[in-house]
């Protein structure tokens, strides 16, 4: 690790800031900047100069998008942004206009340029020094850059597109052409690296202890001496926002922990045991099982099941939020994927997608929003989370529905089938984590349709549910593909399920993409 001398600014204070023009790729640049340890950020295009200069940023990152630089409506950036002599490097469309801005020309192509590429780099050029000349990078453009800017020299080029790289060192501007933040350019992280570090002189300080540090201080700056409360759902994120808060204002907090009896198997006793008894956690813990079987009792609607869990939490947990009295604060774990999506850095905070508040809190309860989460992707959260000693289950849970169980349930959701359903389930994820394939899924669960069908067992004809396993990869829910998981471990999973858990007789395996299918069942 290189050492820091003391007074250095919070890694957080001095961003990188992705201007995005609408490029798949955008959100995609900050992430791989923060893989570098360097704090990062995407903001719009539309920024002015002066307003990002008041953001103090370590570095610009001018991202890719779909437009030509010169269709009318393109997505520009403030021209004021080259003077601010902070570093800045343009990817793809990014490139472009800088070039455009900087007195260089973009030309259309006759065709475009998309997939790997050679290309010869310039082995004295600050991105690429270290590297050997001849690569590989993903391209994917149209439009070229016919001449750099003025003062600027090409840095790297490919059979297709002599101008594939430039720099003004001098002037702190950097562009390349192709994509150095997707997998496809094997070096590109290093070319990332080599413009954090060495151009832009940014240290990889930005770690999960840094962000623990920063956010506590945060916490405290915000909630001085009064109360907050936080909901918890066993899943990773209200865990992560919990201990924060927790190490920030201690027992100041209180946790509530809704147990609404739709949870897999241990799940409740597993929060209970982490908040309450290992981190000391002030853990208020709600029995609330046969209030919400109650309340489902003959619903088969899935979204009417939905309506009814999301519904009745909200009471629970204002009941529970009356009783503990004058407290000001509601943590909520909010992540930076939802502030992006909910319109990224410009008057954020309006709409945050219902399910992904904390086992969907009400919007109207009047008390200041805590969100220690805000800045922080998910795979960064668990980083956090094992910083600060959450357990590994926790840590890496899978996505796991505000609903519960009651949406893996077709048809009626009772005592008998909720059983049914939690031992089947538990076996199914124990064999896969045995098997070690626990982490490379997304998801993976059993599912208890509403139909029974004919077996036999031992000498006696059954009439018994089937249990239906269902597992997928994915990279963000939008879509998923099923999960090829070997036969071997299929083969022990419907044995023992059907052996090991009453009322089921057969075990049938989901085959289904997304789309046309969905992940859940309902
Ligand atoms: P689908 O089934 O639509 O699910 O492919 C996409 C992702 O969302 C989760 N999911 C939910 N999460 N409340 C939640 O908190 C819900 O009502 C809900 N429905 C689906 C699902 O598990 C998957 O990760």
């Amino acid at each position: 690790m290189i050492a820091f001398p003391g007074g250095e600014p919070a890694p957080e204070e001095r961003p990188v800031l992705v201007l995005d023009f609408g490029g798949q790729y955008s959100q995609l640049i900050a992430r791989r900047v923060r893989e570098a340890r360097v704090y990062s950020e995407l903001v719009s295009h539309r920024l002015g100069a002066e307003e990002l200069r008041r953001r103090n940023p370590s570095a610009l990152i001018l991202s890719g998008g779909p437009a030509s630089v010169y269709a009318e409506g393109a997505p520009l950036a403030d021209p004021g942004i080259f003077e601010l002599g902070v570093p800045t490097l343009g990817i793809c469309y990014g490139m472009q206009l800088m070039a455009r801005e900087l007195g260089g020309t973009v030309e259309a192509n006759d065709v475009s340029e998309y997939g790997k590429a050679d290309v010869e780099l310039d082995g004295s050029a600050a991105l690429f020094h270290d590297l050997a000349t001849e690569q590989v990078v993903w391209m994917s453009h149209r439009d070229s850059v016919t001449a750099a800017p003025a003062g600027a020299r090409v840095t790297a080029s490919s059979e297709t597109t002599p101008i594939a790289a430039f720099e003004d060192p001098g002037r702190g501007l950097y562009g390349v052409q192709f994509h150095p933040e997707v997998v496809h350019t094997p070096q590109g992280q290093r070319m990332l690296e080599s413009f954090l570090y060495d151009v832009a002189g940014t240290p990889p300080a930005w770690t999960p202890a840094a962000v623990i540090e920063e956010q506590v201080a945060r916490i405290r700056a915000q909630v001085g001496s009064e109360r907050v409360i936080c909901g918890l759902s066993g899943g990773v994120d209200s865990a992560v926002a919990a201990l924060l808060v927790h190490k920030a204002v201690g027992d100041q907090l209180t946790c509530v922990f809704v147990d609404h009896g739709l949870l897999r198997e241990n799940e409740a006793e597993q929060v209970v045991e982490t908040f309450g008894h290992h981190f000391h956690v002030p853990l208020v813990h709600v029995d609330a099982r046969d209030r919400f079987l109650t309340r489902l009792e003959g619903v088969s609607e899935p979204e009417e099941k939905r309506a009814i869990v999301g519904e009745e939490f909200i009471r629970v947990f204002e009941e529970e939020a009356r009783r503990l009295g004058d407290v000001r604060f509601l943590v909520q774990g909010t992540l930076y994927s939802d502030v992006i999506e909910s319109g990224g850095d410009v008057g954020v905070a309006a709409k945050i997608k219902s399910h992904h508040n904390v086992g969907g809190l009400p919007a109207d309860m009047s008390m200041e929003l805590v969100e220690p989460l805000r800045a922080l992707f998910k795979d960064e959260v668990r980083r956090v989370g094992e910083q600060l000693g959450l357990p590994e289950r926790m840590v890496w849970r899978h996505p796991f529905p505000g609903p519960g169980l009651a949406i893996r349930i077709i048809g009626n959701v009772t005592q008998e089938r909720l059983a049914i359903l939690r031992a089947a389930d538990a076996v199914l994820l124990e064999e896969v984590r045995r098997a070690g394939r626990y982490r490379e899924l997304w998801q993976c669960f059993a599912v208890l349709p509403a139909i029974r069908s004919v077996g036999v067992q031992g000498d006696e004809r059954t009439y018994a549910y089937p249990i239906v396993i269902r597992a997928v990869t994915s990279e963000d829910a939008m879509t998923a593909d099923w999960a090829r998981l070997p036969y071997d471990l299929l083969d022990t999973i419907s044995s023992r399920i059907v052996n090991e858990v009453p009322g089921v007789n057969r075990v049938a395996l989901d085959l289904s993409s997304k789309p046309p299918a969905t992940i859940e069942w309902e």
